[in-house]
């Protein structure tokens, strides 16, 4: 092969021989990495000290022709001429041995868990299927629109918010100063309670704010984070998160429902398209069935049935046997637990499912009131797949201005803190309807691992906001 390359990366293993040692590079583009030779022979002293240096984790350089490989795992191999240790790496301090550690363990390290197999290849798979989103919205002609992290308005009307405060500067430095543990002097720090006199909060959905864009410019989508203060320790929610938010002017829940499975289909197939390895990686190491999953998710239909539908389902299994099941109470009215979702997409359907109109008092205030459907129901839907349960949540959106301000009073919520999202149905109002795609679930599902918290880098949950 032709002229010398360099290889810049870190160490995953070293070993040396009588004549020769080999050394494994990996520089976070792939999950394999390269195999470096070096023969002794064929390399002046400077290098062969370098060697010395060398250990699992340094930082490292190596020049040398790429040659066929001596039947190692890999077609080529670096004839390494060249080795200079870039950043020395102490074994006995280094957390990552080279023995496999668990998840949990993992997070513990979370700065470092990027030079694991398995975290790696998870920030690969996320990065190609972000790309992949806006590659399909901005292909359809969709705008990307940045809403606000920092907002007045509880978009679920959950209460599940994270309330701003601000660090009055001011009056920190005039309070006296208070004594840390050491006994020293220090800043008494000093919150008060709002957003600079207002009370604010982190987001908890673009949604609100996408509106006013769809009802401006068509169709449109939102890609950031988002946050909520819920307490829960599953393997399904983050405090902090990002979700993918379409909305689309002059549009129904059908219109949603059909854009979220194109949507899906596309980012999935181009994950399948281009990362093959990593894919291969977590199908051999997390989920036997990966593969199979995902390419049926690309080429069947998604299943559409009905809340109603899908009760009398739930109550037609349960009813043949009600201890197998955590919440057997199950009719109309009934929020979903996790247990009813997965059996609809993983026994009864045995793919990806969105179910539609669901009871109005058990979904949020700005959902279109489905008079058709007897007025029990709103336009929402909720898509569930396979392994995760909800991956997304949409609805078309309530139109009419006095069927809206009626919805706000009956949730309790004041219209005045909602005047600008009103004035939307007062001007020009329109039919329109959107989702929310919950990224970090959509990583957990296309990877096949088991926990939301492998999803993202630094995972936020109760107890953790550590790095
Ligand atoms: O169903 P949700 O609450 O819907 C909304 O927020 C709407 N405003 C979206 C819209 O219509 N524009 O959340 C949407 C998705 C869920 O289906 C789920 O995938 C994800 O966001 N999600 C979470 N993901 C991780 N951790 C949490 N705590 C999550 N809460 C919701
Ligand atoms: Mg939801």
């Amino acid at each position: 092969m032709d002229g010398p390359v360099s290889i810049k990366g870190w160490v995953r293993t070293v070993r040396k021989q009588k004549t020769l040692a080999f050394v494994e590079v990996n520089d976070g583009s792939n999950l394999s990495g390269i195999q470096c030779v070096i023969v002794f022979d064929k390399v002046d002293e400077a290098t062969k000290a370098e060697l010395d240096k060398v250990t699992t984790g340094c930082a490292v350089e190596l020049t040398g022709p790429l040659v066929a490989s001596q039947g190692g795992k890999q077609a080529v191999e670096l004839a390494a001429t060249v080795l200079r240790v870039v950043g020395a790496c102490p074994a006995e301090t280094y957390p990552l041995a080279k023995k496999r550690h668990t998840l949990e363990y993992l997070r513990s390290i979370a700065h470092l868990r990027p030079r694991t197999n398995t975290i790696a290849a998870v920030a690969r798979v996320r990065s190609h299927l972000a790309g992949a989103i806006h590659a399909f919205f901005q292909t359809q002609g969709f705008v990307y629109v940045q809403t606000p992290l920092v907002t007045a308005s509880d978009c679920e009307g959950a209460g599940e918010l994270f309330r701003v405060t601000t660090l009055n500067l001011d009056s920190v430095s005039t309070l006296p100063k208070a004594k840390n543990e050491n006994g020293k002097e220090q800043d008494r720090v000093d919150y008060s309670e709002d957003f600079f006199g207002k009370p604010a909060y982190l987001t908890v959905s673009g949604q609100l704010g996408g509106e006013t864009h769809a009802c401006a410019l068509g169709d449109i989508y939102t890609f950031g984070p988002t946050f909520r203060a819920e307490n829960s320790q599953t393997s399904r929610h983050l405090a902090e998160f990002h979700m993918v938010e379409p909305e689309m002017a002059f549009a129904d829940l059908t219109s949603a429902m059909n854009n979220a499975e194109n949507m899906l289909k596309y980012v999935v197939q181009h994950v399948l398209d281009s990362c093959g390895e990593d894919l291969e990686f977590f199908q051999k190491f997390y989920d036997k069935a990966l593969m199979t999953r995902l390419e049926k998710l690309v080429q069947k239909p998604f299943v559409r049935v009905s809340y109603r539908e899908a009760i009398e389902f739930l109550q037609e299994e349960i009813n043949k046997d009600p201890s197998k099941w955590q919440f057997p109470d199950v009719s109309f009215g009934t929020d979903l637990a996790t247990e009813h979702e997965r059996w609809l997409a993983e026994t009864k359907f045995e793919s990806a499912v969105f179910v539609y109109n669901y009871p109005k008092a058990i979904k949020a205030f700005y959902m279109r009131d489905n008079e058709e459907d007897g007025g029990e129901t709103v336009n929402a839907m909720d898509l569930l797949v396979p392994g995760v349960g909800e991956l997304i949540g949409g609805s078309q959106r309530e139109e009419r201005l006095d069927v809206l301000e009626q919805k706000i009073a009956d949730v309790g919520l004041d219209k005045e803190d909602y005047w600008w999202y009103l004035d939307l149905r007062r001007f020009g109002s329109v039919p329109h309807a959107g989702y929310g795609l919950g990224f970090e679930r959509l990583v957990t599902y296309v990877c096949g691992i088991e926990n939301i918290r492998e999803a993202i880098a630094f995972p936020r949950y109760p107890g953790n906001a550590e790095f």
